[in-house]
């Protein structure tokens, strides 16, 4: 099946008479469940059909997989890298990764492991894997857009005894499938591009070892960062037009890219599908899509804010992914290692010409 196919059907249940193409949310803290306790459905922090057809239909996208859905992508980052490491264990951590993932440092260091960082771009985690039992990877990277070689750490961190974790947010499995280049989790934060309207969170760790998938299933359950039903029904409905929604976003960010590249006031440019990016010869091997992100600098702060006040089409917000654009001046978190005039742009769905023209009427207005 192709990806239109996959995403329109996925996880939709067989056919049956009188029932809906996909059923509505379940809302219930508690089944009905008398004698002894066994599932499939037994108290709502455990299990719920509105998360088992998501799940499913994620697990369809991942290239067959067993999912575990959370409240957000946070929850999922955390299930895998707070429930695999013990005291003295070594993590490998990108530094140029979404900044909250690398606020988990301290707490992983609190719990006595150790961890190492390293840049995505070049693989340069590879060089801090002697001894270690997880490496976590984020590729593209948020919001630097540097990409590394998946099946190229994958292979070393597993002769070096350790697992992999990556976080295919930007990309979504529909850009990339990291279960398909060794990876041992695929984690997201479905809060972006997979439910794509910007009007919930939620996230997933993906992953073919069943025995992984249990510790990450447990770890749910005894934290409880469990997905609201109305919130998992709505991604799972959203998914129907992942495909369309990211092949608009995709084309919309090229073309995008494509105008500003020549401009005078943007420097540092960068989209993974941009033939001389940097990332470009790595992403084409791996991604099958390029993202809706396109980065880049304008001089400095104040040409940045004037820029993101002067866009009519684009919400300045956080975040990305929605099918309406959005922009945000990053440096504004403080915590990324990126220039004061740095800008983080995610392309949406309108029409190329409108949102290109918009762009570049308000770059116009920064001089
Ligand atoms: C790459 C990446 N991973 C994880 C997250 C966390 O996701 P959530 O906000 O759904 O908790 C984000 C949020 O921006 C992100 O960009």
């Amino acid at each position: 099946m192709k990806d239109g196919t996959l995403a329109v059907g996925a996880g939709r249940p067989a056919p049956e008479n009188f029932a809906p193409g996909l059923p509505g949310p379940v809302f219930a803290a508690h089944y009905h469940l008398a004698g002894d306790p066994a599932g499939p459905y037994t108290y709502g922090r455990d299990e719920n059909p509105t998360w088992t057809l998501l799940e499913r239909a994620i697990g369809e996208l991942e290239g067959g997989a067993e999912v575990v859905a959370f409240s957000s992508g946070m929850a999922a980052v955390a299930s895998v890298l707070l429930s695999r490491v013990r005291a003295g264990d070594v993590v490998v951590l990108p530094d140029d990764c979404y900044l909250t993932t690398r606020m988990l440092k301290d707490r992983l260091e609190s719990y006595g492991a150790v961890v190492r960082m390293g840049p995505t771009a070049g693989d340069a985690q590879i060089r801090l894997l002697d001894g270690a039992r997880l490496v976590w990877l984020e590729t593209p990277s948020n919001p630097m857009l540097d990409v590394c070689d998946i099946a190229r750490v994958v292979e070393a961190a597993h002769a070096a005894g350790a697992l992999v974790a990556v976080d295919n947010t930007l990309a979504t499995p529909l850009g990339q499938r990291p279960l398909d280049w060794g990876a041992d989790f695929s984690v997201a934060s479905d809060t972006k591009a997979m439910s794509g309207h910007g009007d919930l969170l939620l996230g997933h760790v993906a992953t073919r070892n069943s025995e992984l998938a249990e510790g990450v299933r447990l770890w749910r359950k005894t934290v409880g960062a469990i997905p609201g039903p109305m919130e998992a029904w709505l991604a799972h409905r959203s998914l129907a037009t992942l495909q369309l929604r990211l092949d608009r976003q995709a084309a919309n960010a090229l073309a995008l890219a494509e105008a500003l590249r020549d401009r005078p006031e943007v420097s540092g440019l960068r989209y993974p599908g941009l033939p001389d990016d940097p990332s470009h010869e790595v992403a084409v091997r791996q991604m099958r899509r390029f993202g809706c992100v396109v980065s880049f600098t304008l001089p400095d702060e104040a040409a940045a804010e004037r820029f993101l006040g002067s866009l009519r089409l684009v919400m300045q917000a956080t975040s990305f992914g929605s099918v309406h654009s959005s922009a945000e001046r990053r440096g504004r978190w403080g915590r990324d290692a990126v220039e004061p005039g740095f800008v983080r742009f995610s392309v949406g769905i309108e029409d190329t010409e409108d949102l290109v023209a918009d762009v570049i009427r308000a770059l116009g207005k920064i001089s």
